[in-house]
């Protein structure tokens, strides 16, 4: 048993005002470059690029796991997987999903909410030979996901593959079931901690079907982007 009831993290020396007036750009992907280029800056993340990943069945039954965002573009945000681990069936039957990224010593966190879609075989090839050969094992060494009796089958087949694909001239080739998502982000929100609890909470979303836009609500961002901001 652990009573956590008094673990409490105060946000001292916060300073970040995150105001509409403090947004990089009313586009929220650049918006995210902004931000994801300070937390690189301050390098005490070795991994900002780290982003929690929720997926659900088709009836609605969520999970959530840690992958590594590869690619920001104008069009989303792109990680690499089997396609058939859980996630990969889960996002084959349902391609609503939601990624958050959270950047602790900037009290930093931002939640997307999107559709996604395989990206080409091309893209994938041209990442996949792109890793080291260690990576590129690793990603056929294991069905991901499924269950196996023992560590040393892993070992086993890990060592395998490797005297399979070991020589300098043997190039180990994508498998069909690895591959990548592209996320196509339909809502952000972007979270700034503040010492005094009343955190900054600004969203991007597009109007829905028949909503008007209310003005003294809604600020107008590029495209179709509306941007609100949201209570802590
Ligand atoms: C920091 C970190 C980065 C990870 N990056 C990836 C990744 O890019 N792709 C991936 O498939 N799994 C990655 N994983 C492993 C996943 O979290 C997860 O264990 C695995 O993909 C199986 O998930 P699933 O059973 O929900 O499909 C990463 C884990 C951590 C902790």
């Amino acid at each position: 048993m652990a009573d956590l009831s008094d673990m409490r993290h105060p946000y001292h020396g916060i300073d970040f005002k995150f105001d509409m007036s403090d947004l990089a750009s009313r586009d929220p992907i650049k918006q995210f470059e902004a931000w994801f280029e300070d937390i690189r800056k301050n390098k005490k993340v070795e991994e900002p690029n780290a982003m929690a990943l929720a997926t659900a069945t088709r009836s609605g039954i969520p999970s959530v796991r840690i992958v590594l965002c590869k690619n920001i573009s104008p069009e989303g945000f792109t990680f690499f997987t089997n396609y058939e681990s859980k996630k990969g069936k889960e996002l084959e039957e349902n391609p609503q999903c939601s990624l958050m990224f959270y950047w602790e010593p900037l009290k930093r966190s931002v939640r997307i909410e999107g559709k996604v879609e395989k990206i080409s075989t091309d893209k994938s090839k041209e990442y996949f030979n792109s890793r080291p050969k260690e990576s590129q094992i690793g990603a056929i060494v294991s069905n991901q996901s499924t269950v196996i009796p023992d560590r040393q089958t892993l070992d086993r087949k890990l060592k395998d593959l490797k005297e399979q694909y070991g020589g300098d001239d043997v190039t180990v080739p994508k498998p069909d079931y690895w591959g990548g998502f592209l996320v196509r982000p339909y809502q952000f929100e972007f979270w700034q901690g503040q010492t005094n609890r009343l955190h900054d909470r600004i969203q991007f979303r597009k109007l829905s079907d028949g909503e008007t836009f209310n003005e003294t609500l809604m600020v107008k961002g590029e495209g179709d982007w509306i941007i609100e901001r949201l209570s802590s």
